[in-house]
Parts: structure tokens; C-alpha cells; sequence
């Protein structure tokens, strides 16, 4: 049964993300035009939904950073704390310079750079893949990834704790989606059995809201058993996991599989921008020739490229920097529950701490903010389980003293302390 006839099976819950953020227009003033008026009521929905969305307290806004906040970030996906280092952001102002701002056009025409040939055989080899494909985000990565490797006969079982890149695949890809309990080889083997035909897993191997890992192995002895492929969304993974940051799937000994295709962000422990898709070099001739979000999308620009390999390469030099994420994650995890708050143990850089109400996480974050911290905040129905939580990032560059600062702070403004 095609997907859009099943909506049953899809993931339904909205995506995740962080949602605790206001609007601070730079001046004070709004940044916003006043609407030319005299053009009918075309749009006077947006203003049903906008209300509809204050009276359920889940307004979600910008709030611009300046270039040099004094607050200390734990908020971000920059793991390895490269954003800003001088030899990454070097990298990425040589790469403008020499190639451009812009990749000047879609992989296929003029956007494939020899910068981006050098990125891809630089990831695929320190991953573990044959080959990678340099797509502009992890969004279209995981995108080509899904609608390239499926079609409408295929089935596709995907975790119900998915990100909402892999859900997006899935609905696009209009094959039939079965959505299966989190973390649970079990279920993937139920859900393949009596398929006859195409069939790929789909999981992030770190999920983004608790940071508890993925069972990769089971997960790929299941696909096997079945003859199904498996994709692995390593966004968190890339940096972290695996020695010296190779990824999830080295990790777990799958790297370089030929039934094993992984898809990451350059925008996380790399500190820049793009994703791209490792995997078997057929696969990925396969992904150049056929992913829509590929072939109709502007090349990477050449700064990000540049940036990534700068990230890449000190990576691979200082493979220290993974473990040390590790490290302070545990640090964290141990210091805020032995004062008596309720966190998971992290798998990789991601440490969820539990909020007693949805109301309590939004204040939560925002008296760590007062205090100089930026937290992530989760809460309803952003996630489907219906915790709410704090969410805080692990760095490889935080000092003993910004734990320090982290720990007390968070601890000094729990609810009920
Ligand atoms: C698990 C996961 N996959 C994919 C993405 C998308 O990556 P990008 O931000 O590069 O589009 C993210 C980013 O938040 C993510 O957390």
C-alpha cells in the first residue's frame, strides 16, 4: 500500500526540535514590513494558527546571538568545539577565496569543485566507506538517502525516535513506512517478516532527544536475517563515537558493509555546514544519478567544504578531542544525578535531563539563561513520549571551570530545589 494511503503507519508526532527561544529583534524595533493591505483575506489563516498557538503556549521564535556572547553554550551541536577554531575557520575563508562564495551550481553542473571530490574521499576513508556524496545539509543527505534507496514497493521500517530528516524521507519516498518502538531490534524483525521485496531499516544511530545510542548491531544482524538494508543517520555519531570519532557505524564494525549506508551532518563535530552519504560506491552512483535532493540542489559552498575538511583533518590529528566529549558528557550526567536530578546516561555528547512539567522545563531553561547558560529545552509535543526536558551538549573544549559553572547552575535552578 503506498505511504499517503497508510497515514496510520507514519510517523505523525511533529518534528523534533529545541523550542525554547524569543524573538529579540537586534534594535528592539521589528524587523518586519507592514503588509500592503488591500489584497483579499488569502492569508488571514496565519492568524487562526498563530493564536491557535499562543493559546497551546508553543509559540517558537528567533533569538539573533551576537558574535561574542559572554553566556556559555551547551545548547549548540558544535561537540568538538571546532565552529571557531582558527585552522577550521581558515579552512573555510581559504576555500571562499580561491573557489568562490558559492558553489556556482548543482552538483552536477558547475557545483562539483575538486574541494568537494577531496572532502568526499577524505570522509568516506576516515568513516570506513567506499565512497560519500557532499550533499548542501544532513536534511537533503538523509532526503537522497531514503527516496534513492526505496520505491513504492519497498518497505521501510524506521524508529518511532527518528529524526525528522529520516521521517521526511520516509513520506517522501512514498513507500509503506511501518514506524516501530524505539531502540527494538525485535520489532525490525517483526515488521520484515513476511516482506517479500526491497526492504530498508532506518535509525539514527544517537538520538537526538535522550542521546541514548541505537543497537546497531542487533539492528544489522536483523536486516540481514531478512535480506533488508540498513541506513544509519550518525549526525550525532561523526566525531564522537568510534575511535577517534570515526562514527557509529565503525563503531559497531559495519562500516564499509555493502548492505550498510550512513548519512551525516558536517554541521555538528565538524563545526561547519553540509551532510553527505557514505556507502558502497555503486550506491552512491546510484544516489548521483537518481536523489532529487541532489540533483536539484545547489553544490555546497566552497567555505563549508572547506571548513568540514579543515575539521576533518584535525580530527583525524587530534582524535583526543572524541574521547574528551565522552568524557565530559559522563562528567556531566554523574554530577547532575548524584545531586539528584534525573538524567540519562549519555551514549555520546547529548545529556537529557528530566523536567517535571512542560511549563517548569521552559522556566528551567530560561533561569539557566539568566544565570549565563544555554540549555536546549524539549517539551511537548515536540516529544512524543511527553517528557519534557532540559538538553544539554557535551563540548571536547569545555574547561573544569565551565562544568563547574554548568553543573551548579543547573542544579541551582531545578524546580523543587
Ligand atoms: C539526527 C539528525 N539528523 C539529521 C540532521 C540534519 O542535519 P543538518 O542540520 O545538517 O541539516 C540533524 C540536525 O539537527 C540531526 O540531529
Amino acid at each position: 500500500m503506498p505511504q499517503d494511503s497508510a497515514p496510520s503507519l507514519l510517523h505523525d508526532s511533529l518534528p523534533v526540535t529545541p523550542d525554547e527561544s524569543s524573538v529579540v529583534p537586534p534594535s528592539g524595533e521589528s524587523r518586519t514590513a507592514a503588509p500592503r493591505q488591500g489584497f483579499g483575506a488569502a492569508f488571514d489563516w496565519v492568524d487562526a494558527a498563530r493564536d491557535e498557538r499562543r493559546r497551546a503556549g508553543l509559540v517558537r521564535t528567533l533569538r539573533p546571538r551576537p558574535a561574542d556572547s559572554p553566556l556559555l553554550d551547551l545548547a549548540s551541536n558544535d561537540y568538538l568545539g571546532l565552529a571557531r577554531h582558527p585552522e577550521v575557520t581558515h579552512g573555510a575563508a581559504e576555500a571562499a577565496h580561491r573557489w568562490g562564495a558559492g558553489a556556482t551550481g548543482s552538483r552536477l553542473v558547475t557545483g562539483s569543485t575538486e574541494l568537494h571530490a577531496r572532502l568526499e574521499e577524505e570522509l568516506a576513508a576516515f568513516c570506513g566507506f567506499e565512497a560519500a556524496l557532499v550533499l548542501s545539509s544532513g536534511y537533503a543527505a538523509n532526503l537522497a538517502a531514503v527516496t534513492a534507496l526505496t520505491d513504492r514497493a519497498t518497505l521501510i521500517v524506521s524508529d518511532s525516535g527518528n529524526h525528522a530528516s529520516l521521517i521526511d524521507g520516509c513520506r517522501l519516498s512514498r513507500a509503506r513506512t511501518a514506524v516501530v518502538p524505539h531502540a527494538d531490534p525485535e520489532a525490525v524483525r517483526t515488521a520484515l517478516t513476511g516482506h517479500d521485496g526491497r526492504a530498508l531499516a532506518v535509525t539514527d544511530s544517537v538520538f537526538s532527544v535522550d542521546g541514548d545510542a541505537a543497537p546497531l548491531p542487533a539492528l544489522a544482524e536483523v536486516c540481514r536475517a531478512r535480506g533488508a538494508a540498513l541506513l544509519v543517520d550518525d549526525a550525532h555519531g561523526l566525531g564522537v563515537l568510534g575511535d577517534g570519532g570515526r562514527g557509529a557505524p565503525a563503531a559497531a564494525g559495519l562500516a564499509g558493509d555493502g548492505d550498510v549506508v550512513a548519512t551525516v551532518t558536517l554541521s555538528k563535530s565538524l563545526g561547519s555546514q553540509g551532510g553527505a552519504v557514505l556507502g558502497p560506491a555503486r550506491v552512491i552512483e546510484h544516489l548521483v544519478n537518481t536523489a532529487r535532493s541532489f540533483i536539484f540542489d545547489t553544490g555546497l559552498a566552497p567555505a563549508a567544504a572547506g571548513g568540514a575538511l579543515a575539521a576533518l583533518r584535525l580530527l583525524r590529528g587530534e582524535p583526543q578531542r572524541a574521547a574528551r566529549v565522552g568524557q565530559v558528557a559522563g562528567e556531566l550526567h554523574d554530577r547532575l544525578t548524584a545531586a539528584g536530578l534525573a538524567a540519562v546516561r549519555p551514549d555520546a555528547a547529548v545529556v537529557s535531563v528530566r523536567a517535571p512539567s512542560p511549563e517548569q522545563a521552559v522556566r528551567w531553561a530560561s533561569d539557566c539563561r539568566e544565570a549565563g547558560l544555554v540549555v536546549g529545552c524539549f517539551r511537548p509535543p515536540s516529544v512524543p513520549d511527553g517528557i519534557s526536558r532540559l538538553r544539554l551538549t557535551a563540548r571536547a573544549d569545555l574547561t573544569d571551570e565551565q562544568i563547574d559553572m554548568a553543573v551548579g547552575t543547573v542544579v541551582r535552578t531545578a524546580p523543587g530545589f
